[in-house]
């Protein structure tokens, strides 16, 4: 079976963005590859940070991917597997300067410190792509789901191992590819010009773990029409909404308002009523999960460190290869 791995930084609660985007289809995929999924704080530590919120928010995130449907077995946190960053290390000597000052993310990020109080840009957030090759490689993943702001990443974690199997003289690496699954982009309902995201603020996102009546409101309130739309074309927000009724499972109702929509006889207050539908009904749904899995959260603890534990033997594995590779001491202590 093909190895999927990827990661997720810890911070705050996930929104339908998140979910339709990306967490829906890691879970899809456990069925039919062998999936590790991280919850990456190590990459957290990058930006301006508080320790105590770090490390609930990393307890936080996994709770929640665990109701969303991601199995405890195929989660790890990066922080209890640190040869993530003893092989980040090996790996900066293999990393073109050059090319990790060009990585978009980072200039994004550090035009942001810049901003901050006291614009300050930590060697951290520089090399923040190095260990998120060192994610990937340490397992020899086959395939990487991420998004279309990563894809600069994976092309300079194939950089990174092409240089070091020419260095070993030696296939070690395998290139790992992008699996660009057809994932829905939804858009903040507020502003349906810019994507939903937990940054722009509050209403620009819809928690899934959102009452019924925020998900409610939030729908009912929904841009339809920004001014944005050619004569003829659909508007973005209402290509929002059905793209939220679609990625929710609810086909016979988007059906059935799609040709609604093409003989012109669509009701918008319809659409919402659908979308509101819907999300509730999953919002219900991951909230009773929520409440089951929380109510022992030291047994989903025990269980996350003994999955991390599990994991970690893949990656010291590698570790161990990779160091009698580079010409390192390796002793069994
Ligand atoms: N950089 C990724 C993001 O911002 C998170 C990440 C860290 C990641 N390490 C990874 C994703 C390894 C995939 C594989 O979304």
């Amino acid at each position: 079976m093909k190895r999927v791995l990827s990661c997720i930084q810890p911070t705050g609660d996930l929104h339908y963005g998140n979910y339709f985007g990306a967490v829906q289809n890691w879970v899809k995929l456990q069925s039919s590859y062998e999936t590790i999924y991280g919850v990456v704080d190590y990459h957290a530590m990058t930006m301006p940070y508080n320790p105590k919120k770090l490390r609930e928010n990393t307890w936080e995130l996994i709770y929640n991917l665990i109701a969303l449907g991601i199995k405890p077995d195929n989660l790890f946190i990066q922080s209890l597997v640190p040869e993530h960053s003893e092989l980040s290390w090996i790996f900066n000597n293999f990393a073109s300067m050059g090319r990790v000052e060009n990585m978009t993310q980072f200039k994004d990020k550090s035009q942001q410190s810049k901003s901050g109080k006291d614009g300050f840009i930590s060697v951290g957030l520089f090399d923040y792509p190095v260990l998120q090759a060192a994610d990937i490689l340490i397992y020899k993943a086959d395939f990487v789901p991420v998004g279309e702001d990563q894809r600069q990443h994976l092309e300079l974690t194939r950089e990174i191992a092409q240089r070091f199997n020419n260095q070993v003289g030696k296939e070690y690496f395998v290139l790992p590819e992008t699996l660009f699954t057809e994932t829905p982009k939804i858009r903040s309902t507020a502003d349906p010009s810019r994507k939903m995201s937990k940054s722009a603020g509050e209403k620009h996102n819809i928690s899934v773990f959102a009452d019924e009546a925020v998900i409610r409101k939030r729908i009912k309130s929904a841009v339809t029409d920004a001014g944005d739309t050619k004569e003829g074309e659909m508007s973005s927000g209402v290509q929002n909404l059905f793209e939220m009724l679609k990625a929710s499972g609810e086909m016979d109702t988007y059906n059935s308002l799609m040709s609604d929509y093409d003989s012109g006889q669509l009701k918008y207050s319809t659409l919402k009523e659908g979308v509101a539908d819907a999300l509730s009904n999953l919002s219900n749904t991951f909230n009773a999960k929520k409440a089951e899995i929380t109510a022992d959260k030291k047994e989903v603890k025990y269980q996350i460190k003994n999955s991390s534990a599990a994991i970690r033997k893949i990656a010291q594995e590698t570790i161990k290869e990779v160091k009698d590779l580079c010409g390192l001491i390796n002793v069994k202590f």
